[in-house]
């Protein structure tokens, strides 16, 4: 047997960029070579303490077995507690159901509510996976693409020119992943009342790194908006917020016929997560905010460092994110460009040539939507984000027209 026995939807499927691009710096750093990967989508931090001990009894005590499919009640209840103390919107535990990750919650969301001849518009930049999902249920994505000029935030109007008959639900994520853009309270609400015009469109809410935002505001969920909590999905998780990526959960909060249908197939697919992740995540909402705010002001200052070093590099146009831990900057300006035996057409061409001359590991931006741009996280220390600019500068400045 060969591998064109493998069904169309795997062949169809892209492989993760970023996961590509992190297999890349560790063969090279196999060699030998010191690779600095601003290609990380995790906090380099670990995971709380006290979590991790409320695993430890959780296994002590015999959490070793299967859980409810949707999650055990515990969780789905601190689940509650946390949406009302953060957001003041009320959801009972039926309505919350847990999953191995919020990759998965977005799964059981595409495969419960999307089927072919559905649309699903995609707000550009977007999270790698959103397409890979959402075209596995056999839908289709149109993308609504936002610049830097607009801090890569689409407008209602954007929005609204996507809508089709066909288009059942709307995906974004805020803090967003590649952008670190933040949607304010003011334009989630202009998206909601353009929305009103539209009742029966879904909204995907996916809030994973609302623990990371920087702005004073601080996060607002659109499901807070007039109307909007029976059509919003939130989905969120603890790989961010604190730092538990290998514990695999998230969860979503929707309306009890959504919940229902994610937990049906779920049922057939995972059954519950993991049962001492659980408790432990359930500990980690009650036990409130104090270690998530200490990384956040970790990233706060990182990312402070990052955007005024690289600013001063001519060529990239940096944007001055407001969450999660990326940088997304334009680099239009080095494609057609030569250095030796590199020619950078492509944002590929400019990760590639990183890596090789720079010794620093990037995220091309097509696999979030826009060419021109590239990803850099800054999940890692001060130091070596001073020594990441010193390199990617002294390469750059190599490369002619
Ligand atoms: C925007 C976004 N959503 C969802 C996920 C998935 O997170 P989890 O680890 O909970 O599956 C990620 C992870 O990188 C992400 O960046």
């Amino acid at each position: 047997m060969d591998n064109k026995k493998i069904a169309d939807r795997v062949r169809n499927m892209g492989d993760s960029a970023t996961l590509k691009m992190a297999q890349r710096a560790r063969d090279l750093t196999a060699q030998g070579i010191h690779i600095i990967s601003l290609s990380l989508g995790e906090p380099d931090f670990d995971t709380p303490n006290h979590i991790k001990k409320a695993a430890s009894t959780a296994l002590e005590n015999g959490y070793t077995k299967y859980t409810p499919v949707a999650g055990l009640l515990e969780l789905r209840q601190s689940i509650c507690k946390k949406l009302n103390r953060d957001q003041k919107l009320d959801y009972n535990p039926n309505q919350i159901v847990v999953s191995t990750g919020a990759k998965q919650c977005l799964a059981n969301l595409s495969m419960s509510l999307l089927q072919e001849g559905d649309e699903a518009i995609i707000l550009s930049p977007y999270w790698v996976s959103y397409k890979e999902i959402v075209e596995l249920s056999g839908a289709s994505c149109s993308f609504v693409h936002a610049e830097i000029s607009n801090d890569y935030k689409s407008t209602p109007d954007q929005i609204e020119k996507a809508i089709s008959p066909k288009t059942r639900m709307i995906f974004f994520s805020s803090p967003c992943n590649p952008t670190g853009s933040v949607y304010s309270k003011t334009e989630l609400q202009a998206i909601a009342t353009m929305l009103q015009k539209h009742p029966d469109i879904l909204v995907v809410s996916d809030e994973i790194y609302e623990y990371i935002n920087f702005t004073k505001e601080g996060h607002y969920s659109i499901a807070q908006a007039e109307g909007m909590k029976d059509r919003t999905i939130i989905v969120n998780g603890f790989s961010k917020g604190f730092a538990m990526t290998g514990w695999r959960l998230g969860y979503i909060a929707a309306p009890q016929w959504i919940a229902d249908a994610c937990t049906k197939i779920q049922g057939q697919f995972t059954s519950g997560a993991a049962s001492f992740s659980q408790k432990a995540a359930s500990v980690a909402l009650d036990s409130g905010l104090e270690e998530s705010l200490k990384m956040t002001e970790a990233f706060h200052k990182r990312k402070d460092l990052f955007v005024q070093l690289l600013s001063q590099i001519e060529g990239f146009q940096v944007n001055n994110p407001q969450g999660a831990f990326y940088l997304f900057p334009e680099i239009s300006s080095f494609l057609g460009t030569k250095y030796d035996k590199y020619t950078i057409q492509t944002d590929d061409d400019f990760a590639d040539f990183l890596l090789a001359e720079a010794h620093v590991a990037v995220v091309p931006g097509n696999a979030f939507g826009n060419k021109n741009c590239i990803r850099l996280s800054y999940s890692i220390n001060e130091k070596d984000i001073e020594e990441a600019v010193k390199r990617i500068h002294m390469a750059v400045k190599k490369l002619v027209k």
